[in-house]
């Protein structure tokens, strides 16, 4: 019996904690070819290379340089080149992860040839059809084969999208396996001390940690000014540390709101809003792990707080992933700014709540999914012996 060939698609920053995983995963299984396409959507060392070294991925087999621009020429153009890629290498299926404009595209051209696309992260909604990210879950999901959930919400949410049954499996978070691997790892970085926090190990002082990245958060001047001044007020009490996106970044400079930001000085971090260099994984992990209260407009980051117990408040008005609200430490304030204080003032004066995971965020979700593949598409392959040569641990 043939091997199972997949060809995974990864494009954007959350995409590369998704895949590392999987890839690992992959690695310590018998029967399975696999190649990790690129779509070079992200391309700075910050914003890709350094997760590729810090989370062990190997070299992309395929990177298709695609780089920034608008939607529609982004996604055409990972389109075009990554069917020349599935056209000459012939994956019995194409992987995708979470719901980047690389995730969708990469669907579609499997789709179209026939091929079988396992969709890893499906089902989340935000019913906000104003976030490019809501569109590309749900047309992605739509021509999907294989549904890979993470909670229970979104069982419920392809079901009544009218997806069969026996398309969807509940697997558990991968975003969250590779938290569990690094989270001790994390713990040797040297960010808190670099950023005067943290002296000869001694408990790190309080900080806030924001970030934010959504069009509908940092496209339009005057809702960012509002956010930013926000913040700065929250800020007064303790820093905030704020590593910056390059969409970001452009905005703030663009709309001259460069005041509400603090002179980044190392080592002496007091007050105001500091911003930082988009960070690499352990760096912030660590960052995370330790901060008072966490401000973002992330999806991942609701998710890794949740297992981290740090308080979350969401800058948005909604969230697809709703078990962080239910069982984690996540609250969605929106963007007023009555409403995010006093929520960051409740908080502030709380203890820190006991961690509760929530169902199968155990670490353990890239093996039921690769697992599920092979009883799915190799059924003959399972518990064959991994060779020697190919073994995870030979590599790294
Ligand atoms: C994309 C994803 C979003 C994800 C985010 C994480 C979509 C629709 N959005 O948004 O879901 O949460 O990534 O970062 O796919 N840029 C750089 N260097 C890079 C990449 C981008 O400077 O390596 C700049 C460019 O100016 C670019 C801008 O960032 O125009 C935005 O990048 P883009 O990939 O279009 O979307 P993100 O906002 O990053």
């Amino acid at each position: 019996m043939s091997n199972l060939r997949i060809a995974s698609m990864v494009g954007a920053r959350p995409n590369f904690m998704k895949i590392a995983p999987i890839v690992h995963e992959i690695q310590r299984t018998a029967g399975i070819d696999h190649r990790l396409v690129h779509s070079g959507q992200h391309y700075d060392q910050q914003m890709s290379e350094s997760f590729f070294e810090e989370l062990h991925i190997p070299k992309p087999d395929v990177n298709l340089e695609v780089g920034s621009g608008s939607h529609a020429w982004q996604t055409a153009e990972v389109m075009k080149r990554f069917e020349a890629v599935v056209l000459e290498w012939k994956p019995d299926v194409v992987m995708v992860v979470g719901d980047v404009n690389s995730t969708l595209a990469a669907a579609l051209v499997a789709s179209k040839l026939g091929v079988t696309v396992a969709h890893v992260e499906a089902g989340l909604r935000s019913f906000d059809r104003s976030m490019p990210e809501e569109i590309n879950r749900k047309l992605t999901d739509a021509i999907s084969d294989l549904l890979f959930v993470t909670e229970q919400s979104g069982i419920q949410n392809l079901l009544k999208e009218g997806v069969e049954q026996d398309k969807i499996f509940l697997v558990g978070n991968v975003m969250i396996d590779c938290l569990v691997e690094h989270r001790k790892i994390a713990e040797k970085s040297e960010i808190l001390r670099r950023l005067g926090l943290q002296k000869d190990g001694v408990k790190a002082s309080a900080y806030g940690l924001l970030t934010l990245h959504r069009p509908s958060n940092v496209d339009d001047a005057a809702v960012l000014r509002d956010i930013l001044s926000t913040i700065a007020t929250l800020a007064e009490k303790m820093p905030v540390f704020f590593p910056v996106h390059p969409r970001s970044l452009e905005r703030i400079h663009q709309f001259g709101l460069g005041s509400y930001l603090a002179e980044e000085k190392s080592g002496a971090a007091s007050r105001g809003i500091v911003p930082l260099p988009p960070l690499g994984y352990l760096d912030f992990l660590c960052l995370m792990d330790h901060a008072r209260l966490i401000l973002t407009d992330s999806g991942g980051i609701q998710e890794e707080s949740t297992i981290l117990g740090v308080p979350c408040l969401t800058l948005r008005e909604n969230t697809e992933r709703p078990v962080t609200v239910e069982q984690g430490t996540n609250q969605i304030v929106g963007r007023d700014p009555k409403k995010i204080l006093a929520a960051a003032a409740l908080v502030l004066g709380a203890e820190r709540r006991a961690v509760k995971a929530p169902e199968l965020w155990d670490g353990h979700a890239a093996e039921r999914i690769v697992k599920i593949l092979l009883e799915r598409l190799r059924p003959g392959l399972l518990n064959k012996p991994v060779p020697e040569s190919s073994r995870i641990d030979n590599k790294s």
